[in-house]
């Protein structure tokens, strides 16, 4: 029997690449000098597509006549087009849940970080400032007494605020809706949820619907002691409004894994000295990130065993 065609366009992880070699012709796009040759060559052989790291989209989907799936490396998904997607009755899938708790440590210690200036602090005695008998400023702001509010209180979100729990800390949240079986205080708006708390930890995915939903507004009512910590999407936060709440001195920090045009960081807020940064690395351990791509292979795979893919978006449907 002919196996199903596969395309690569981007680096997977070896384990996913290898495991899709066994049972799928792959075509790895991302190792191709020529691209569209190699999309003209092979594009309507194309039955299934493994994401790594890059997006997909109506240009690359046209190439595609006969794709059946897009299993996609990652939780977020808006770096696909769903909706071209669901146009071309192609099924799309993403990587939840086995991720949660790496990103949640990520997220408790970003937060630490940033609050903390443990960055900062690292920074100093690489530096050689403590070995010169400087000791590092005592910080102004401490994790203890803080009310944590998390904006998305799903899968990861959840995760974090069992964490932030084990802090002692108080947990409120924001989200379209209540959600059952959870007894932390639930806020309508966001901007009511940043009233009530002094740290805002930001796990929405992106998307139309929760773009800059973190606005001047929201860090104005988050306060001079506030602390924004960002794991979700760099496109929830108003980047612009953030420096300059930072700068003025309307919230007093920040942690941010996520940007709004990654990988280029705002010398703007590099330059603050209470904001801590990290290159996008939430999931970035071996352990998840394989557990990740292999969720890209087995979707591929179960859809061409069973016709059924096991992780699909929700805008799928059952
Ligand atoms: P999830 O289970 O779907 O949770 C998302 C939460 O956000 C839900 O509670 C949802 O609640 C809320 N939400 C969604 N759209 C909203 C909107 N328009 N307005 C207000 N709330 C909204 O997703 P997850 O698995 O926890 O992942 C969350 C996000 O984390 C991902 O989409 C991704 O962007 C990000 N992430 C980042 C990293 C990293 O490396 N930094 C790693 C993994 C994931 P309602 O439906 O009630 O609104
Ligand atoms: C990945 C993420 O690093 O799952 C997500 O949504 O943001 C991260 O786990 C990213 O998707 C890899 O491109």
């Amino acid at each position: 029997m002919t196996k199903p065609d596969i395309l690569m366009p981007y680096r997977l992880l070896p384990i996913a690449e290898d495991e899709l070699q066994k049972r799928f012709t792959v075509h790895k796009l991302h190792e191709a000098e020529d691209r569209e040759k190699v999309l003209a060559e092979v594009g309507s052989k194309v039955r299934g597509v493994a994401l790594g790291f890059g997006p997909f989209n109506q240009a690359l989907l046209e190439h595609l006549p006969n794709l059946e799936i897009v299993a996609g490396f990652g939780v977020g998904y808006d770096h696909i087009d769903v909706p071209a997607c669901l146009a071309a009755q192609v099924m799309v899938t993403h990587t939840p849940d086995v991720l949660n708790e790496e990103v949640a440590d990520t997220a408790i210690g970003l937060m630490i970080m940033a609050i903390r200036e443990l960055g900062q602090a690292e920074q100093w005695v690489r530096d050689g400032h403590w070995a010169a008998k400087k000791p590092y400023p005592i910080t102004a702001a401490t994790l203890r007494g803080r009310t944590l509010g998390i904006f998305g209180l799903g899968r990861i979100g959840k995760a974090i605020a069992k964490r932030a729990e084990a802090f002692g800390l108080d947990v409120h949240y924001h989200g379209r809706t209540k959600q059952d079986g959870v007894t932390y205080p639930y806020h309508a708006t966001l901007t009511g949820l940043a009233e009530a708390c002094d740290t805002l930890m930001v796990v929405a995915p992106g998307g139309p619907s929760t773009h800059h939903a973190v606005n001047a507004e929201v860090l104005n009512a988050l306060g001079s002691d506030g602390v924004v910590i960002n794991v979700g999407r760099g496109s929830v936060i108003d980047e612009a409004a953030l420096i300059t709440a930072l700068e003025d001195g309307t919230i007093y920090g920040a942690g941010l894994d996520v940007f709004e045009d990654e990988p280029n960081v705002p010398e703007a807020l590099l330059a603050l000295p209470k904001v801590t940064v990290l290159p996008h690395v939430g999931s970035a351990s071996q352990a998840t990130r394989n557990a990740m791509a292999m969720l890209v292979a087995n979707n591929i795979r179960n859809w061409f065993e069973t016709g059924a893919a096991i992780t699909p978006v929700p805008e799928m449907g059952k």
